[in-house]
């Protein structure tokens, strides 16, 4: 099948030397939160499988079950334990299955995890990942609970190359941890201090990842304008793997409004190959509640930013995210969130009622708001930004865009799922045929991921535009 010569060299060494080392343990893993989890769950696999570890798809045949998990909003870690109450039944068949919970619930749940959820035999925190096969051979072989939790000021895992899966999308982590200390969020608590990888290592990674086939890279941090590496700040970082791999779409996420500077703008605009889109969260449309959240920004500076965003690269993607009902919310305020979404038209928003977590700022505020005037809130937020959403995809009807091909669809193997430059996803048949206005067949084929396609826009709803393409133009692949 077309995706077999894009697996990674690189990754099929690891396999390579995986399979040598199998000592036949089988290890699922499952992922929760965001894109840095992720991208942390293919670093854990890589550590594995230099030990001997093989993942699986299928959890009934597994030897160790690891939970990769999140602590961003109370739900999140109510699904981990709700999960934790499933796996008991896997213990009990085969009491030497060894559990593991990672990642940010790791860091801040750990006396509540081995105290009362007896069924838990490892806790990993996010910068002890190295730590993860000789805590699974003592828990095998001495029956003993293990926890590793201590935040580092240094670790990138910078000399660690991630178990990737195949495809032609990359996650490659730049830097690590957040100093940034919103009032309301536990990711300081949970990720530690901000540090940042190599800038030759990133760049070199970045290069490897094309040879390997890989066409779509997505540099991750929690706060990527905040990469210092010697002398070079993210701007300097992003202009430099963009110039050396101009085949490479490049995009980042996430940054924060404080630190997005005119400089980063500039870089955007000058590259083709960096993808004109930007996810800057606002949070919120007011700006006493922006002071109590801690965001050092105010609601001008923000839209001051985002509208020479615009002006510099007319047609760039711009989502954010929004927390509605912050603790003292006054219906006025909510209002002005509603405006700025409004005034800004964003092409997508993620928006979440407040969520107190144990040990933040905000944690001490009062939250006078009832369950109903939450739920009225955000529908209110999603309602409207559907609705614009809807119009901007609309408006794309009828137009031509070059879109990158991913993966398959989801929902169909008929169908490929592709992104345009601004971030959209786009629904294309999987085999194609086009006629001119007099019916002769003009172009007829099949399409493959990595691809770069121009596609002409035939319908939308809110979240995916949907096409076909017109002709074949440059192809990002290499075969
Ligand atoms: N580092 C990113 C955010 C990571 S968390 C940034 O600053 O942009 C992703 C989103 O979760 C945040 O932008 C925020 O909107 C939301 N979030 C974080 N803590 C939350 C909480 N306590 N309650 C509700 N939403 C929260
Ligand atoms: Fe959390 Fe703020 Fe850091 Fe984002 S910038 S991770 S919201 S503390
Ligand atoms: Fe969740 Fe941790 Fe990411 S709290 S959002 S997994 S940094």
């Amino acid at each position: 099948m077309e995706l077999s010569h894009l697996i990674l060299n690189n990754e099929s060494e690891v396999r390579k030397n995986f399979n040598r080392l199998s000592n036949d343990k089988k290890v699922y893993v499952e992922t929760y939160g965001c894109q840095m989890n992720f991208s942390d769950t293919e670093i854990v696999l890589s550590v594995l499988s230099k030990n001997g570890y093989n993942e699986t798809s299928d959890i009934e045949e597994s030897d160790v079950i690891l939970l990769n998990t999140c602590s961003i909003r109370e739900n999140a870690e109510n699904r981990i334990y709700s999960r934790l109450g499933d796996l008991i039944k896997y213990k009990k068949r085969n009491p030497d299955l060894v559990i593991g919970i990672l990642g940010c619930m790791a860091e801040r749940l750990r006396k509540d995890l081995l105290q009362k959820k007896k069924i838990v035999d490892i806790i990993v925190g996010p910068d002890e990942y190295r730590k993860v096969p000789e805590l699974i051979e003592n828990s095998v072989e001495k029956g003993e609970k293990g926890i590793a939790v201590k935040l580092s000021r240094t670790e990138t895992y910078d000399d660690i190359t991630p178990l990737r899966r195949e495809g032609i999308t990359a996650w490659l982590s730049i830097m690590r941890g957040c100093d940034k200390f919103c009032s309301f969020c536990v990711v300081p608590f949970t990720r530690g201090r901000e540090r940042s990888r190599s800038f030759i290592n990133i760049t070199e990674e970045s290069k490897r990842l094309y040879d390997e086939g890989v066409r779509d890279i997505w540099l991750l941090g929690q706060n990527v304008n905040s990469y210092k590496y010697e002398e070079y700040d993210f701007a300097d970082l992003l202009k430099n793997v963009a110039a050396a791999v101009p085949g490479m779409r490049v995009r980042y996420i996430t940054s924060h409004p404080y630190d997005l500077s005119d400089k980063l703008l500039e870089t955007m605009a000058e590259y083709d190959n960096i993808c004109k889109y930007i996810h800057l969260p606002i949070q919120s449309g007011s700006d006493r509640i922006l002071k109590l959240m801690n965001r050092l920004y105010s609601v001008k500076e923000y839209m001051r930013v985002m509208l020479k965003a615009r002006e510099m690269m007319p047609g760039i993607g711009l989502s954010t995210d929004i927390i509605s009902c912050f603790p003292g919310e006054t219906d006025d305020e909510h209002k002005m969130t509603l405006d700025v979404i409004r005034e800004i038209e964003y092409d997508s928003a993620f928006t979440f009622v407040y969520s107190p977590r144990e040990n933040t700022k905000a944690f001490e505020m009062t939250d006078t708001l009832d369950e109903e005037t939450k739920k009225q809130r955000l529908d209110e937020i999603i309602t409207l930004q559907r609705e614009i959403s809807f119009k901007i995809n609309s408006a794309l009807t009828g137009s031509v865009m070059p879109v990158l091909v991913e993966t398959l669809s989801k929902k169909s193997e008929d169908n490929f799922m592709g992104r345009t430059d601004c971030n959209k996803s786009v629904i294309i048949p999987r085999n194609f045929s086009s006629v001119d206005m007099s019916g002769n067949l003009i172009n007829t084929g099949f399409i493959k991921a990595g691809e770069l396609i121009n596609v002409e826009i035939t319908g939308a709803n809110s979240a995916t535009l949907f096409g076909n393409p017109v002709r074949k133009n440059e192809t990002l692949s290499k075969s």
